[in-house]
């Protein structure tokens, strides 16, 4: 009670038990569909990179919680996110309207397979992401330990118009010159398509993938299972189609607690 006394004394409805409050500091729309959003970190709060946590608002008796991978890296004093808007979506609706200052829950224990963890050792990773898939992948290039992990990081992200790229594009840049991580900016490489634009490179990852275009592009061998590791975020056809892809070049999924040559992360919905 004494902490939903102290956080949120704008909120309409008392603050549930097992949440932290959180206040909005920043929120930057990009497209009619997408917007990202920043908020204080708790300081008890720990996660690893690439998990995910349950977000909500203060707007119902019992609010609405879905799935949201923290986009910034362990290391970072603040929390961010990449947001879709649904229209009519039961939180995305209001969850878009918010401004700093605003109030947002977040349930304590951060969970999830997108993690270095969950990888076996390799030269090159590939973090394979559509639309707002790319939330994990932006913690997770941002972190010092996935250099240390891998030689190589490739974050190939596919959209449908080449304005949803645009939060990826500011991730990269801004990691380049970041003074903590742009040492490593050398050994990553950003990958981007578009699908209903025009656009150089103008085609879905996975067809990349099976036509062999995205290892000509790159100038490296085919996926194999001594050297490559996979991580895999978008819809629930994306998971399947890249999922089948990464298996037929002999990558083979693991978890948390058995660690493999790939990894997906099924906890989100379109
Ligand atoms: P496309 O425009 O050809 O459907 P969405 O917003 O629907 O999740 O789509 C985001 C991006 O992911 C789009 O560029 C879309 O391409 C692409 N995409 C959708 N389904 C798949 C799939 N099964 N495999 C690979 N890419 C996909």
């Amino acid at each position: 009670m004494a902490e939903a006394a102290s956080a949120a004394p704008e909120a309409a409805f008392p603050i549930p038990s097992g949440v932290f409050a959180e206040t909005v500091t920043e929120v930057k729309h990009y497209t009619d569909r997408l917007f990202k959003f920043r908020m204080t970190r708790p300081a008890s709060f720990r996660f690893r990179s690439g998990e995910f946590v349950m977000i909500g608002l203060p707007n119902a008796e019992k609010p609405v919680y879905r799935a949201y991978s923290i986009a910034s890296p362990a290391w970072d004093e603040e929390l961010e996110f990449f947001s879709i808007k649904v229209p009519g979506g039961p939180l995305t609706e209001h969850l878009q309207k918010i401004r700093p200052g605003d109030t947002v829950l977040m349930r304590k224990k951060p969970t999830g397979t997108l993690v270095n963890d969950a990888l076996l050792p390799g030269k090159r990773v590939y973090m394979f992401a559509t639309g707002t898939g790319i939330a994990p992948f932006a913690s997770l290039i941002r972190d010092p330990e996935t250099y240390e992990k891998f030689e190589q990081v490739i974050l190939c992200h596919t959209c449908r118009e080449v304005a949803e790229l645009k939060y990826g594009e500011e991730l990269v840049a801004a990691f380049r010159e970041d003074p903590l991580v742009g040492e490593f900016s050398d050994r990553l490489v950003h990958y981007t398509t578009v699908t209903r634009e025009p656009y150089p490179r103008s085609w879905r990852i996975t067809d990349a993938m099976e036509n062999g275009q995205l290892f000509r592009d790159l100038g490296v061998d085919p996926i194999s299972p001594e050297e490559d590791r996979g991580m895999i975020c978008g819809s629930m056809a994306m998971l399947k189609d890249t999922k089948a892809i990464l298996e037929k070049f002999g990558l083979v999924e693991g978890s948390n607690s058995e660690p493999g040559t790939f990894v997906v992360e099924r906890a989100f919905v379109d």
